[in-house]
């Protein structure tokens, strides 16, 4: 019989996975979670629930995914479409009512009678998956011609699981469930992870006589093992060296544990490739978030959905960084950035915010509160302090005053601010968009911008500064003249 480990599997060089269709269960209420988002759609590390696992199978060379909706089933089917690349390319099979695992794999019969080949059978609630596991149930049934693999997992505290019965010459001869077994089969700490590899020739014939005689009245895809090993067919087992890669979610309390594995797995690889990750406990990785040699994450810093980040960054502390991309050498610090592109040696922060569709060109330093939104900055300009661009293109080398705002929005729609190359914006002004700005050209600090002005001129537009000489010392004269105290000039 055959009782590998799926590290017997190497994951370079694989040959092509025999032909392989994976059918999802999905279909269950999932009432432990209490919410009203379906199960299968709860994110995960950037994912829906389910999508991992559609990831898992379609890694592993898979070729078609069919998943089993029911519960919420056109939330749930739009759902993974929208969050999977190619998610168009998703079949959908439905459950009427929730008949048992073994009722759900019926309910893709009809995609699937005329397949020949395997049919991988997994729980859409298993996100942890590995696809070298999912290759290896697939080649040992390939090189066995059972019509049946299981995936195994011995548990310290099987409670809940079904449990593997064996004869005493150790072969398979079925799975009792926790609740329809005997106080000595619950000793047994073998369990079924809900995972198989069938034969899908011989599948539907086995699906086709089962029987809801059990304790809670169920169709159950467990029982085909028995019924196959009645037939006079053997069925096989792979054991799953590290149980938790079948850890499967059914509350809010195990996908906080499962996200918690998963982000640990992430975080593991991008070290390992050469990454400083100061406090892996209080960094949040997505899965698909690159990030290139030799950069540091500071504690308490999120790389979410499709950040990619190039060599030498340090990003963080209190760093949130969703759908950007970064150059090399780039640092962030404390700030929230979403999708937006950092060319090489930008700095941003402490306490900026870079909102979508902005782009930075090399050496931008953007400093303490300065908000960014759909604002083009060339090479090295600098905006250090305090100020809102918004639907802005900035030229290279200008350097933005503090406090200075783009007035974009007039109440009905948005405009646009441009300023040239090696500008110089004073403190305190305010850009009354659109308007425009020449190159080299200087605005006076407390300016009121409105209309355009040329390159290399200087506009002021401010009221003009009256000096009194002496105003102020004959004031106080006056003053005192009266007797009035005051506490302002000793
Ligand atoms: C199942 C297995 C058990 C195994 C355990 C591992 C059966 C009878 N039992 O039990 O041996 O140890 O998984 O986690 O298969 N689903 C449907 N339609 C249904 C019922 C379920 O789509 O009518 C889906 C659920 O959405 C879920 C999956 O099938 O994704 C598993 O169902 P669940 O009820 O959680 O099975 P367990 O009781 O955990
Ligand atoms: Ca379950």
């Amino acid at each position: 019989m055959t009782h590998a480990t799926y590290q017997d599997v190497s994951s370079e060089g694989e040959q092509p996975l025999p032909p392989t269709v994976a059918v999802l269960l999905a279909a269950g209420k999932s009432t432990r979670m209490r919410s009203r988002l379906p199960k299968s759609l709860h994110p995960l590390c950037g994912l829906p629930v389910t999508a991992h696992v559609v990831r898992a199978c379609r890694e592993a060379g898979v070729e078609r995914v069919i998943v089993v909706v029911g519960h919420e089933a056109e939330r749930v089917r739009s759902g993974l479409i929208e969050a999977i690349p190619d998610g168009h390319l998703l079949e959908f099979a439905h459950q009427e009512r929730p008949l048992g695992t073994g009722d759900a794999v019926r309910a893709a019969q009809s995609l699937l009678a005329s397949w020949p080949h395997t049919v991988l059978v997994l729980a859409g609630d298993t996100p942890l998956l590995r696809p070298q596991t999912l290759r290896q149930l697939v080649e040992t049934r390939v090189r066995t011609h059972v019509p049946a693999v299981m995936l195994t997992m011995e548990l310290q505290n099987p409670t809940g699981y079904g449990r593997i019965l064996r004869d005493e010459k150790g072969r398979v001869i079925g799975v009792v469930e926790e609740r329809d077994a005997t106080p000595e089969q619950r000793r047994c700490c073998e369990c079924n992870s809900s995972i198989y590899a069938f034969d899908g020739s011989r599948l539907w014939e086995a699906l086709a006589q089962l029987r809801p005689n059990n304790a809670q009245g169920e169709y159950y895809l467990t029982d085909v093992i028995g019924w196959f090993v009645q037939q006079g067919a053997p069925v096989e087992t792979v054991a799953l060296e590290d149980p938790k890669e079948a850890l499967g979610i059914n509350t809010r309390v195990e996908l906080a544990q499962v996200a918690a594995l998963l982000r640990a797995r992430l975080l593991e690889d991008l070290m390992l490739s050469g990454v400083t990750v100061v406090d892996p406990m209080s960094t949040w990785i997505d899965v698909d978030v690159t990030v290139g040699q030799d950069s540091v994450i500071h504690p308490n810093t999120l790389l979410l959905r499709g950040t990619q980040v190039g060599e030498e960054c340090v990003l963080g502390p209190f760093a949130r960084i969703e759908g950007c991309r970064l150059g090399n050498r780039v640092q962030v610090y404390a700030s929230w950035l979403v999708d937006s592109v950092l060319e090489d040696d930008v700095r941003v922060g402490p306490y900026a915010q870079v909102r979508p569709n902005s782009h930075l060109g090399a050496g931008v330093r953007i400093g303490n509160f300065v908000e960014l939104k759909n604002a083009t900055l060339g090479p090295r300009v600098q905006a250090s302090h305090l100020s809102y661009l918004g639907d802005v293109e900035i030229g290279e080398g200008t350097n933005i005053g503090a406090g200075t705002i783009t007035c974009n929005y007039d109440g009905y729609q948005k405009h646009r601010t441009r300023i040239g190359s090696r500008a110089f914006i004073g403190s305190h002004s305010t850009l009354v968009a659109p308007v425009e700005v020449g190159e080299g050209a200087f605005v006076a600090a407390g300016s009121v911008i409105t209309a355009n002005v040329p390159a290399d001129a200087l506009a002021i537009a401010r009221s003009y500064q009256t000096v009194k000489e002496g105003w102020a010392a004959d004031y106080r004269q006056r003053k005192a003249n009266k007797g009035e105290q005051k506490n302002a000039s000793k």
